[in-house]
């Protein structure tokens, strides 16, 4: 931990300075994981677009070799910045990446790139088409247009690809088709289009198994699989679920998911902070790993002074959860290699508005596994129907807001005075009936003494039955607090700045401050070690 860098994390992926968004084009090829990211190599802004993508190399995605940017903007067609994408690996085995260029106009183009020898373990160096710009954009698209997906290739061989664009006004997909990734056909029909987004953002398009735990390669188009359409606005990353017939090249959104913004279906990887995502099949280990932007609360001129803005989640497992109305998500577990000085508490009860200390572990640099069993849900509190915005009700109902079963859950990044913390929380109500509803919140409205960072509250149901146990893990890393609920079919990000709660200043406890007493049946808490993350040079000279 660093004074003079309280925020910069633990275990969580950045680079050594400078500005990072979105993901772009990870992979697993020949035993090394590869990512890439939105990256400015001048400094901690987004510099209107200029930007690189950085490129960072891993055995275990935990530590982290950071390497030269693999992109530059150097050519017309992506002079003003080589924007978002993916990476595709052929059928021999080589990947290509596609991403979007903004050229000498500003257009939005689509281009593709080599590696210069893919031999080359670490793959360092990327060659850029000559064919570039490889698509261009139509008129109706306004100039929105990009952040090509992995390509997959369709019955009769060609590939195909979609991009988000502005269609008409519309937040839309749009497919193309090609037989050699250079030569790209428009399909006339959108793929996918939504009226609650004027456009999309880092589209992402695979299959998930129906009943199974692995993932699955982008290039699984039949089988028992659903396919996912994950596209980027309005500050989430939102999805359906659906089935895509390889034939007609057509996604249908599986019945009751009409929209991404369905008044009844809100389907999100996170409520929180978390932002142009992208998967990646890792064959090692069958499984689909999912990467996100996680951007900063603070203000640009916080982010200049720090020197850097921006981290990315932890990576996460994704899998369609068994009932097939949603997704799961879990860190991988390659995480928990950090895990080290541990405190456990079994079968404990938490009588109504008790709170209490979990002393032990690094509270700044921390993962906490807990499971609650709610002994009575005989007096909960109901839900009025017109209660639909789990956001809204975490706000107006916080933390200190009693209630009888909850709010319950763990308070982190606490200063001893108890001024700031962040609170992590279930509260249980029905709809009658003894008919449940389970409300996840994260709730940053005391997380820093400081005036002008973001406090927002977030929240979301879990679709869990709380005559079980109910389930939270959350990880803590100086400035983000990532929280699973119901084994992670909930997920909520934030981020937080306490002044008080930094280092070894910093506190954790669990709370109940509902009437009714609450049972922790397990609790695990572990201090994290640091991962390495490194430049390469350095990384060589540790070693020696
Ligand atoms: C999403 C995004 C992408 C774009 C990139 C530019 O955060 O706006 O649509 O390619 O960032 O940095």
């Amino acid at each position: 931990y660093d004074q003079l860098q309280p925020y910069r994390t633990g275990y969580h992926f950045q680079p050594p300075k400078n500005w990072m968004n979105d993901p772009n084009g990870p992979m697993y090829y020949n035993g090394v994981y590869h990512l890439f990211y939105q990256y400015n190599p001048q400094g901690a802004t987004w510099a209107g677009g200029l930007l690189s993508w950085g490129h960072s190399v891993s055995y275990n995605l935990v530590d982290w070799i950071h390497l030269e940017p693999a992109l530059d903007p150097t050519d017309a067609f992506d002079i003003n910045g080589c924007w978002s994408g993916s990476a595709t690996i052929l059928l021999d085995g080589t990947p290509v990446i596609l991403y979007t260029g903004s050229d000498s106009e500003k257009r939005q183009v689509q281009n593709l790139a080599f590696p210069k020898n893919a031999s080359d373990p670490y793959l360092s160096e990327w060659v850029k088409s000559e064919h570039n710009p490889i698509m261009t954009p139509v008129d109706e698209m306004n100039n929105e247009f990009r952040d090509p997906t992995t390509a997959w290739q369709g019955p009769d061989g060609k590939w195909r690809v979609i991009i988000g664009c502005e269609l008409s006004g519309y937040g839309a997909a749009v497919l193309y088709l090609s037989e050699d990734l250079v030569n790209w056909t428009k399909s006339h029909r959108p793929f996918y289009s939504t009226k609650r987004a004027k456009w999309w953002e880092c589209a992402d398009f695979f299959p998930v198994s129906v009943n199974g735990n692995n993932g699955l390669d982008t290039y699984v188009i039949d089988g028992n699989i659903k396919h996912i359409l994950k596209a980027s606005f309005n500050n989430s990353d939102y999805y359906v679920i659906g089935t895509y017939e390889p034939e007609i090249d057509q996604f249908v959104a599986d019945d009751g998911i009409e929209d991404f913004l369905d008044d009844n279906v809100d389907l999100r990887y996170d409520y929180g902070m978390f932002y142009g995502s992208k998967t990646f099949y890792d064959g090692a280990h069958r499984r689909r790993i999912v990467w996100a932007w996680i951007m900063e609360a603070e203000s640009q001129s916080d982010d200049l002074k720090k020197g850097w803005s921006g981290l990315q989640s932890l990576p996460r497992t994704i899998l369609l959860d068994e009932g097939g109305k949603q997704l799961l998500q879990w860190p991988v577990r390659e995480i928990e290699t950090l895990r080290t000085k541990k405190i456990s508490i079994q079968n404990y009860e938490v009588k109504g508005g008790a709170a209490f200390e979990i002393t032990g572990v690094t509270a700044s640099q921390a993962d906490i596994e807990v499971s609650f069993h709610l002994p009575n849900l005989d007096d909960t509190e109901l839900l009025h129907p017109e209660w639909r915005d789990p956001q809204v009700l975490c706000s107006r109902k916080n933390a200190s807001a009693g209630g009888k079963v909850g709010p319950f859950g763990l308070m982190v990044l606490a200063s001893s005075d108890l001024t700031e913390h962040t609170d992590i929380f279930f509260r249980i109500y029905n709809k009658g009936n003894y008919e449940y509803v389970v409300l996840m919140c994260s709730d940053q409205t005391r997380s820093s003494l400081r005036e002008g960072v973001g406090k927002s509250t977030f929240g979301a149901f879990v679709n869990v039955d709380p005559t079980q146990n109910i389930s939270l893990r959350s990880l803590i890393d100086h400035s983000i607090v990532e929280s699973f609920g119901g084994g992670g079919k909930s997920c909520i990000t934030a981020r937080v700045y306490p002044q008080l709660a930094v280092g070894n200043e910093a506190h954790l406890y669990v709370f109940n401050y509902g009437t009714e007493s609450v049972v922790i049946s397990n609790l695990s808490a572990w201090s994290m070690k640091s991962a390495e993350l490194l430049p390469l040079d350095e990384r060589t000279k540790s070693q020696v």
